[in-house]
């Protein structure tokens, strides 16, 4: 017996009434739930098969509806960088899973300069090595997603040798993807192209090593112990870089050969001798007054990449030592580590003088990243003077090491990397 029927019929009733109500709404929820379970599985479903369908460059959507390839990237949310994230501060993880990204037999692009594996190095595990930000994750590189990105483009990267292992390293990651017939290369001096037919992309090289004009401008034929610097003159480069869409700036090493460089400004015929310093800022002033009166920041990106760090002293990061970067065979492990071959006051010019263009440069600042990278460098499988090292020069990396340069595949990837970060970073898809 029910109290509570007995003594309020009507209260119980409605008691119970509401219950089966209860009962009912439950299992009419469990069942719309199922119902928008199950619909939901089934839209999820098509649009994954169709997302995936059109990732495939051999969909039969494409082959029904005869789309192009070319329509078949999206950026994703999981592309688009977190705003807050630094990406350049983290560590670098063993990876040797999606690392390296290519390979040297993969790449025709590459020059000996770079080919270490080729060239008789032994070890590979510099090239299984995988950056990751503290706090993020970069998005996970994919070339078909880029050529979306940079259709109708021009990308050019300006600067020294160092600045053209990165656009190899650029064309290396990108050109697996494209047919043979739709991909061209040339040299044509100062610059390097490599074209991507079917997108409309070229990716392109431009010899620069001081980015204002020098008596080292000739790309191959050039001094290397004479230098003399215009610091205020950039036109006869600069002509090549207007209009072009993505920019990336670099210029470091051929400063720094000794703590004063002869240089002009003005009147060419007036060399002086200047701190290293005082000339590197003049000169990145003159590339910026040039820049605010010619780069339209609506149409074009320009990136700017902080020095690549030289290795050539092993007592920096092992004190008991007297070698170079020669031989050795892991990055960094010590949390900020930083030798004397990153110029902190260079560093501080190009901090200040681009804080002064603000928002419309962005600043690669993969200083610190490449620092941990001993192992990275080139060594004694590389070049000099455009041959390769003989077996005598080998034996001696004391003095024939190449503490400066990358090997590829290598850290120029990861740098890279972060710049296909950027590039997505606020795309719109327009499928
Ligand atoms: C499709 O892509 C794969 C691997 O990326 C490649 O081997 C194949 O040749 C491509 N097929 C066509 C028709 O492009
Ligand atoms: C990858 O690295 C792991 C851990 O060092 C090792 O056990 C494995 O053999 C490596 N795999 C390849 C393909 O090199
Ligand atoms: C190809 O790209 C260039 C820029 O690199 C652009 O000026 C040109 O309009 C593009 N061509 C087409 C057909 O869109
Ligand atoms: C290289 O440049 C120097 C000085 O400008 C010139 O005398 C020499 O003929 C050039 N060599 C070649 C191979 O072009
Ligand atoms: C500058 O040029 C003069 C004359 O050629 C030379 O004697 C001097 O060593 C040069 N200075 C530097 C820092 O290279
Ligand atoms: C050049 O460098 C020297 C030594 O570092 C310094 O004493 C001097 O003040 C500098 N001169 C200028 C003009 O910056
Ligand atoms: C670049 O990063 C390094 C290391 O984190 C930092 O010390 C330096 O100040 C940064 N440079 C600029 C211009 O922000
Ligand atoms: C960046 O470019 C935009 C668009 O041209 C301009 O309005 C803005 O003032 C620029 N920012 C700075 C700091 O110069």
């Amino acid at each position: 017996m029910l109290p509570n029927v007995e003594s309020s019929p009507t209260g119980g009733y409605m008691e119970q009434n509401h219950f089966l109500m209860l009962v009912c709404e439950d299992s009419r929820i469990i069942q719309s739930v199922f119902q928008v379970v199950l619909v939901s599985f089934l839209v999820l479903g098509s649009v994954r098969w169709i997302l995936d369908e059109l990732k495939s460059n051999e969909s039969c959507i494409f082959k029904l509806y005869g789309f192009k390839q070319k329509q078949a990237v999206f950026v994703t949310k999981e592309d688009q960088l977190d705003d807050s994230c630094n990406v350049f501060e983290g560590q670098w993880v063993w990876d040797n899973v999606s690392y390296p990204l290519y390979t040297e037999k993969s790449c025709p692009y590459l020059v000996k300069q770079t080919t270490c594996q080729r060239n008789g190095r032994s070890d590979s595990y510099y090239q299984n090595w995988r950056w990751q930000p503290s706090s993020c994750d970069l998005p996970r590189f994919d070339a078909l997603k880029l050529l979306d990105v940079l259709r109708n483009k021009r990308v050019m990267f300006i600067g020294d040798s160092v600045q053209r292992s990165t656009f190899e390293s650029m064309i290396c990651m990108v050109q697996s993807v494209i047919p043979d017939k739709k991909k061209s290369f040339h040299r044509i001096p100062p610059m390097k192209i490599f074209r991507a037919e079917e997108y409309n992309v070229s990716i392109e090289y431009y010899w620069a090593p001081f980015i204002v004009e020098s008596i080292s401008d000739h790309a191959t034929n050039h001094t290397v112990h004479k230098r003399l610097v215009n610091l205020d003159a950039i036109e006869k480069h600069s002509k090549s870089w207007e209009g072009v869409d993505v920019l990336v700036f670099e210029s470091y090493v051929w400063w720094m050969h000794q703590p004063k460089i002869n240089a002009t400004f003005g009147d060419t015929s007036e060399v002086r001798e200047y701190n290293v310093t005082t000339a590197y800022r003049m000169a990145l002033e003159t590339w910026a007054k040039w820049f605010e009166t010619k780069i339209n920041p609506a149409k074009q990106r320009v990136f700017f990449t902080s020095m690549s760090p030289t290795h050539l002293w092993s007592w920096e990061w092992n004190p008991e030592s007297d070698g170079t970067c020669y031989d050795e065979l892991y990055p960094i492990d010590k949390q900020s580590y930083w030798g004397t071959g990153s110029n902190q006051e260079i560093m501080k010019i190009v901090g200040n003088v681009l804080s002064k263009i603000g928002e419309n440069v962005t600043f690669l600042n993969i200083t610190q990243l490449s620092e941990y990278r001993k192992d990275g460098h080139t060594t004694v499988y590389g070049e000099r003077r455009g041959k390769l090292l003989t077996k005598e020069q080998r034996a001696d990396p004391k003095n024939y090491g190449d503490c400066i340069h990358w090997c590829l595949p290598g850290v120029p990837d990861t740098w890279n990397e972060i710049l296909y970060a950027y590039l997505l970073r606020g795309h719109q898809n327009s499928f």
